[in-house]
């Protein structure tokens, strides 16, 4: 079953713990959460502190998406707010083994994200070391952006990559960017675990309803 993680980007920053009730009544499975820092994306969004009184209002699996520069300063801060997933962005981490093993040490679940243009052999000799990987499907920065269409090649691709290995640790494929009720069903269809979806949920008349229609998607098999 495809797993659903909103992202709370698009919410209403003044009733945030609202939002948050609403979509984890909904049947949500994971926070999104964009971290951004004026540098690595061209836009700010918040930091560690919104995690932590969120982390006090919700049970949900909160999911830490990095799109900051220098990471590394910043791994136990979110780990201590309350993050249960941390990702970081492949683009801003020269030293990215070493930044994996930190992540898992501090015993968070670890993903690493690929921005559209970034290839999968960036991952290819850290794969097995992680828990997701997170194909970004816009140029990181905004809600609201159009899909790219051909990264579904991307995530088939990976797909594949991962489920050719010879080894047996599940890692999950999490898409993020674009994702409407139109193109959610090739998405999971080409290999999505996870979708991340902020302005079609909480854009949406009905966010739950939303939220219930990502659940629901199947692929047939
Ligand atoms: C974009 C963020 C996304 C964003 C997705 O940089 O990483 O998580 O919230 O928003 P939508 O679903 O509106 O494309
Ligand atoms: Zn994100």
């Amino acid at each position: 079953m495809v797993l659903v993680a909103p992202s709370i980007l698009s919410a209403d920053f003044g009733r945030l713990e609202e939002e948050v009730h609403k979509v984890e009544e909904a049947g949500a499975d994971y926070l999104h959460l964009d971290i951004m820092d004026g540098h690595f994306v061209p836009n700010i969004t918040f930091g560690p502190q919104v995690v932590k009184f969120l982390r006090k209002k919700s049970k949900l699996i909160f999911d830490v998406h990095l799109m900051i520069k220098k990471p590394e300063n910043f791994i136990p801060v979110f780990r201590d707010a309350g993050a249960d997933i941390i990702t970081v962005h492949v683009e801003a981490c020269p030293h990215l083994h070493r930044i994996i093993q930190n992540i898992k040490q501090l015993n968070c679940r670890c993903a690493v994200a690929l921005n559209p243009a970034t290839p999968l052999e960036a991952i290819k000799w850290v794969l097995n070391d992680l828990d997701m990987v997170l194909i970004m499907t816009v140029n990181p920065g905004f809600g609201g952006q159009d899909f790219i269409p051909n990264m579904i090649d991307k995530i088939q691709q990976l797909r594949k990559m991962i489920d050719e290995r010879n080894v047996s640790n599940e890692i999950l494929i999490e898409v993020d960017g674009g994702i409407t009720p139109a193109n959610a069903s090739k998405i999971v269809e080409a290999g999505a675990d996870v979708l991340v979806a902020g302005s079609s949920i909480f854009g949406a008349d009905d966010p739950s309803a939303m939220v219930k229609f990502f659940k629901g998607i199947t692929t047939g098999v």
